[in-house]
């Protein structure tokens, strides 16, 4: 969950690698997409679209076993000053897409890296997020110029708990090479596979309920080798995308430039027709 990030990652959720935390536990990879603008003006409202595709007939196992639908959550990482527009700043077309969200910022201090989730994933296959640019002539330490963004967006159950466990949203593997001379099941708790080694020692490996046993009594299994199958359908991907915070008055000047240029190849494209009236009434003298 995204509270887990800030839990085991308190400072931030993007290690010295560039990896968003949720990839420490949510170990599957899968597509995430982003959309945000080329570039901004300052103090204005944009989206930030995050795409989390999956197969929505897709089902993963709970915790107890039992089947059912994904659900889907967001990080997102804007650059220092950008944050979530207030709701007055909200334009009405936006208004729709984002009034029942909760955006939780990362820790007080930190507005511009927000989370989102977890939310059903048949309606939030895109979360969109309203973020309000900085205004570098009104605020200090703020620059005009090219930004980077970090979203990491994620579906279905993680791998592994906060504690270190394993979810049961995993393949669970042979810890023995040997014979298998028991498989007894326990409602909540599992299959207890027994492994008889060469040597004479037992080793009891559990596979919880959820992923479907690949083994039987009396199989030969190596060190490693899966006792069952792979349950998980989801995953976790990541996007580092740019936005430029653009000075509106370099658009002006840039505008103008132009307009003087365009002007002056018309003005020599007209002293050129001149020049050739003149050339032609000097010949018929
Ligand atoms: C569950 C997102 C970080 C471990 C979930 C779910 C979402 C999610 C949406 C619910 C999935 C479902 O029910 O289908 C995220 C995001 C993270 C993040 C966006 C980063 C910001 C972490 C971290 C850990 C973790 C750091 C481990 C310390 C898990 C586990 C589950 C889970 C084990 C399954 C819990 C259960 O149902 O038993 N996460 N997560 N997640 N997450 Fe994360």
């Amino acid at each position: 969950y995204p509270f887990w990030a800030q839990e085991t990652a308190p400072e931030t959720p993007r290690d010295a690698t560039g990896k968003l935390a949720c990839a420490n536990c949510h170990l599957a990879e899968k597509p995430t997409e982003v959309e945000i603008p080329q570039s901004v003006l300052p103090d204005t409202v944009f989206e930030a679209v995050v795409k989390i595709p999956y197969d929505l007939e897709a089902q993963e196992v709970y915790g107890d076993g039992s089947k059912g639908g994904l659900q889907v959550g967001a990080v997102v990482m804007l650059p220092e000053g950008f944050k979530i527009a207030p709701p007055d700043r909200i334009p009405e077309e936006m208004q729709e897409e984002t009034e029942n969200m909760y955006y939780q910022p990362y820790s007080e201090d930190q507005e511009n890296i927000i989370l989102v989730g977890p939310l059903p994933g048949e309606e939030y296959q895109e979360i969109v997020f309203p973020v309000l640019s900085p205004d570098p002539r009104t605020e200090q330490d703020i620059y005009f110029g090219k930004y980077q963004l970090h979203v990491g967006g994620n579906r279905g159950r993680g791998q592994v708990y906060p504690t270190g466990d394993l979810s049961n949203n995993n393949a669970f593997n042979a810890s023995a090479t040997g014979e298998i001379t028991k498989i007894s099941f326990e409602e909540y708790v599992g299959y207890d596979v027994t492994i008889k080694t060469p040597d004479g020692e037992t080793v009891v490996d559990t596979v919880p309920p959820g992923p479907e046993l690949l083994v039987a009594e009396g199989d030969q299994v190596v060190s490693g080798q899966p006792l069952s199958t792979d349950p998980n359908v989801g995953g976790f991907g990541q996007r580092d995308v740019e936005v430029v915070l653009q000075d509106p008055a370099r658009i002006k000047w840039l505008m103008l430039f132009i307009g003087a240029i365009m002007l002056s190849q018309v003005l020599l494209v007209l002293k050129k027709k001149q020049v050739e009236k003149v050339q032609a009434a000097e010949m018929n003298f």
